[in-house]
């Protein structure tokens, strides 16, 4: 079980959110992946399409952890939200920034924000032999719904399937409401599930 920022030098305070298809941020996150190991940028897609799919501003929505005292940008997620419901691409953290509590929180803000777009499904996959991110998933409130056989390459790997409900269906949507923002500083509250 990993502790929620149990390390003297991670306080949730020092992080904000950023969106990152404004400059200089796409620059940043390039360089962001150009540091990471080739098994990670191989395994979480870090690259080129990626990098494009922060021009999609009309349905993908990337945003960026950031510790400005530290190194910069430390990790990001990535969703498409279209009408009701949201994919998500990715969620990724430098290595050093893991099982430090920070996966849960930004996930957490965006299941938030994702509801407060009036957003009532959320959808991923995830690499079977992904336990740490699985476990993540389920903690949050999602359920896996079924696999795609030898989905992912490099290595060849079924994807598990997994979905939430962010609010019954007989709910109104708050899409008329002004847009929210995901945008702004952790907070080490952040944690439980807003899962329905
Ligand atoms: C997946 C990822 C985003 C999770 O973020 P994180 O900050 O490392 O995760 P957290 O510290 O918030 O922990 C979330 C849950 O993972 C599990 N977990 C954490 N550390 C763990 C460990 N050492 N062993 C097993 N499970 C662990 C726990 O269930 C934990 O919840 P809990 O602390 O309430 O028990 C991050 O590890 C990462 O970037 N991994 C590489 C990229 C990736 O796998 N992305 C997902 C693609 S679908």
């Amino acid at each position: 079980m990993a502790e929620l920022l149990s390390e003297t030098d991670i306080n949730p305070l020092e992080f904000r959110i950023v969106r990152l298809d404004i400059d200089p941020w796409p620059e940043v996150l390039r360089h962001f992946f150009e540091r990471q190991s080739a098994a990670d940028r191989s395994d979480f897609f870090l690259g080129e399409a990626l990098l494009s799919e922060l021009k999609w501003v009309d349905v993908a929505e990337y945003y960026g952890l950031v510790r400005p005292k530290g190194p910069g940008l430390v990790g990001f997620m990535g969703a498409w939200i279209v009408e009701s419901e949201a994919e998500i691409h990715q969620i990724f953290l430098d290595p050093v920034f893991r099982k430090k509590g920070l996966g849960t929180l930004l996930l957490h803000r965006f299941m938030r924000y994702a509801r407060e777009r009036g957003v009532g499904d959320l959808y991923l996959e995830v690499r079977r032999s992904n336990l740490l991110a699985r476990s993540l998933y389920r903690k949050m409130g999602f359920v896996e719904t079924g696999e795609r056989k030898g989905y992912y390459t490099c290595p060849r790997e079924d994807a598990v399937l997994m979905g939430c409900r962010l609010f019954p269906e007989n709910a109104v949507p708050s899409t008329v409401l002004p847009r929210p923002s995901m945008e702004g500083a952790l907070c080490p509250g952040e944690r439980e599930s807003v899962a329905s």
